[in-house]
């Protein structure tokens, strides 16, 4: 049988650390209420000057370097990201020329928030099975600090910046590769979490720009009820979609929203916390980069280990979510 597989993954985190404390000097908050409600300590900012696609082709480059693979020989990438280098084009080109790929790479973004990620490999799976590419590029990055209201607390303590990276090659054989992936979306929730100005509806003016409408707004409490409801049901989707229960999980790599999410979608699943592989105390939300940066740590900290079954799940803005059940 012709599966996708996951070659190789790499990350890119940037260097500068924004602690709680720091947070604390900036907008009415505490590292104690921060901890407490999200379990994050600290997140990463990207220094001014660099850009989405600088991060998301070292964290490319690094995934092409741990599959020992060259990057010209890439012949297709993925970019999810709500926070592009521009509106337009998509920053995945960028991603490519960084990479130094020339000719016939197609190179587009996927718009899917914290869920982009899952979307991303999806594509990249089918597009493996059908033989249509061999070596699939998918990266997950967010440069959100450019995109939330640092005064707005409700919002600019949950994000970080960062990027991560799977590079997807065909694998033939039951032992390795990406079982099923299951993806889902609900428009009625765009009102929960959206950037309301700068498209269509609202292009961007002197007025909306003054009003903010071109940063994150959030309502917490619907995100984190559908966050833990749906997240679960997407896992426990992938699991009977495979004939497999909680206990032949080795690992659960989820989307790094908010520590009691995941605490509640582990109680809802059957599934103990030790299983799920957390950073979110470094890193904060990294909304589409989230699952691939966490799956580079576990896989070279020695804890994903190649034939691990690994389950991922994610939700984010539309509302959109997924699941991916893989044989690492
Ligand atoms: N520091 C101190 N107080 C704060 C802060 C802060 N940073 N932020 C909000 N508050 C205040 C609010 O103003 C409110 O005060 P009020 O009651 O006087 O109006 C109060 O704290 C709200 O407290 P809680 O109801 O206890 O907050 P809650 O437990 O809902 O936690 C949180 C808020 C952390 C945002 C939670 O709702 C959440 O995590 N939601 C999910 C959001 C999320 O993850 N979004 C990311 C994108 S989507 C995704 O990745 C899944």
């Amino acid at each position: 049988m012709l599966r996708a597989r996951i070659a190789g993954t790499g990350r890119a985190t940037p260097d500068k650390v924004l602690t709680n404390d720091d947070l604390s000097k900036m907008v009415a908050t505490s590292d104690e209420w921060i901890n407490e409600r999200t379990g994050i300590r600290e997140r990463r900012i990207l220094e001014e000057g660099r850009t989405t696609s600088d991060l998301a082709s070292l964290a490319g480059r690094r995934a092409c370097e741990t599959a020992e693979i060259d990057p010209r020989e890439v012949d297709c990438i993925i970019v999810a990201t709500i926070s592009p280098d521009m509106p337009m084009p998509a920053v995945a080109v960028t991603v490519q020329q960084k990479l130094g790929i020339t000719g016939q790479c197609p190179a587009f973004d996927v718009s899917a928030a914290c869920a982009g990620f899952i979307y991303g490999m999806s594509i990249a799976d089918s597009f493996v099975k059908c033989g249509r590419y061999k070596r699939v590029l998918v990266i997950g990055v967010e440069i959100l600090s450019r995109l939330v209201d640092w005064t707005d607390r409700n919002t600019c303590v949950l994000f970080g910046d960062g990027a991560g990276a799977a590079l997807l090659v065909p694998h033939e054989g039951e032992d390795r590769g990406i079982l099923s992936t299951h993806l889902f979306a609900d428009g009625s929730g765009v009102p929960y979490l959206n950037i309301p100005g700068g498209g269509s509806a609202e292009p961007t003016t002197l007025k909306t720009v003054e009003a903010k409408r071109h940063l994150v707004k959030m309502q917490g409490k619907p995100v984190f009820t559908h966050a833990v409801k749906n997240i679960s049901a997407a896992a426990k989707t992938a699991l009977e979609a495979n004939g497999k229960t909680p206990a032949d999980v080795d690992w659960v790599v989820a989307h790094q929203a908010n520590l009691r999410i995941l605490e509640g979608v582990a109680e809802r699943c059957g599934l103990p916390i030790e299983k799920f592989y957390l950073n979110i105390h470094k890193y904060g939300n990294t909304s589409s980069a989230s699952i691939p940066i966490a799956l580079d740590e576990a896989a070279r900290e020695g804890k994903v280990k190649p034939g691990d079954l690994v389950l991922m799940a994610a939700l984010g803005a539309g509302l959109s979510w997924g699941s991916a059940l893989v044989r690492f």
